[in-house]
């Protein structure tokens, strides 16, 4: 028993729990995604598994993207990236429902399937019934081989190594940096200038340094989460390219804490959340200082007239925020589409340090699977 507890404990390499190593392991990760396939001089990125002539990428008129997860969740931040830099129409689905609704999937249709795992049976089911109708397929998976990996027509591999805790994290970064790859890629070949593509994969470079910057300031984390560890319910309020994050935040203290949380477009709070605010309610804003940062600061105002307790994710000293702050972490800056990858790490630590606190199984939480292999 003495070896097999020492085994594991290196395993974690030194951390207590696979997720904790995981969310350290993003610099490493989030690079490994990128490494050979960033072109900064270009503004462009190479991806040799995609399978798919100039001809192919220049025919595409719609992408679908199907996903279950979190990985659904990187798939909205795809979608966003790449109406915004390719304008192509993009579909996010479910995977669970996207064949059961007779999609609009035509040979020039290109199906984007995410999945950490490769093995999810709703995603391998969606991916079989886009190709059955005609669509060129490509997989954005973690797990080399994996039945997904064998089945799409091209891929992109993570790169992000064994995912081991339940609740995703690194796989996630790895996702959204696989998508600004090829939205980067696919908007270069359209109508994105150089300057704006190098300017998009600069910012992509500097990534893994930001992220260690984050981690270097995770017991400032660990500290909001002694305070809040007992609440009951928590709200995440994002907008634009961070309110996916915001659903990702409250997945992630869902999974591994079992404190009800809700992710929400932060304006669409007034049609129903804001009914639930009051001096128990955290309220976690996901609020850098990108294009809707003005925006948000209203939403943060009606919490604080309610009496909620804002936890706000932001990047800068804004004067703005004075008086309306109750905790604050800061994130450095980068182009506004890659903020949820650097606004997403504080919302792991914070999902973590309260799942801890509360003594849950953080690795294992009850009724999760790593792989959902049923439909
Ligand atoms: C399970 C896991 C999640 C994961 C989802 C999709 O529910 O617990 O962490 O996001 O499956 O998994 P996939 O491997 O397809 O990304």
């Amino acid at each position: 028993e003495r070896i097999e507890w020492d085994l594991a404990a290196i395993e974690r390499g030194g951390y207590d729990h696979f997720m904790l190593k995981e969310i350290f392991e993003q610099p490493t990760t989030v690079e490994n995604t990128m490494r050979g396939r960033l072109i900064l001089e270009d503004g462009t990125s190479k991806l040799g598994g995609l399978n798919m002539s100039h001809e192919q990428l220049m025919a595409i008129d719609n992408i679908v993207i199907t996903a279950c997860g979190t990985s659904w969740h990187s798939a909205l931040i795809g979608e966003m990236m790449i109406e915004d830099l390719c304008r192509i129409p993009v579909e996010v689905e479910y995977a669970s429902e996207f064949r059961y609704r007779n999609p609009i999937v035509t040979p020039t249709t290109l199906c984007i399937v995410i999945s950490q795992s490769g093995e999810t049976a709703d995603t391998l089911a969606a991916m079989r019934e886009a190709k059955r109708r005609g669509a060129h397929t490509l997989g954005l998976v973690n797990v080399v081989g994996s039945t997904i990996a064998r089945e799409d027509d091209g891929g992109v591999y993570l790169h992000a190594g064994p995912e081991i805790g339940v609740a995703s994290t690194k796989a996630f970064t790895s996702q959204v940096v696989a998508l600004a790859l090829f939205a980067l890629k696919l908007a270069r070949k359209r109508t994105l200038s150089v300057i704006r593509g190098r300017e998009i994969a600069q910012a992509m470079h500097d990534l893994p340094a930001q992220i260690q910057k984050i981690l270097d300031r995770a017991a400032e984390i660990e500290k909001i989460a002694e305070e809040y560890k007992d609440a009951h319910n928590f709200l995440y309020l994002g907008r634009g390219f961070n309110f996916p994050a915001a659903l990702e935040g409250a997945l992630k203290l869902k999974e591994i804490s079992y404190i009800h949380a809700e992710g929400y477009p932060a304006a669409e709070m007034k049609h129903g959340p804001i009914a639930l605010i009051d001096e128990k309610m955290p309220v976690v804003f996901i609020a850098p200082h990108d294009g809707v940062f003005d925006k948000i600061v209203s939403n943060i105002q009606e919490v604080k007239a309610r009496g909620g307790k804002t936890i706000i994710i932001t990047s800068r000293d804004e004067p703005a925020l004075e008086g309306l702050v109750d905790h604050e972490f800061r994130i450095p800056e980068t182009v506004d589409m890659l903020t949820p990858v650097l606004a997403s790490v504080p919302l792991q630590l914070l999902a973590y340090y309260i799942a801890v606190k509360r003594g849950a199984n953080v690795d294992q939480p009850r009724n999760l699977a790593k792989s959902v292999t049923v439909e």
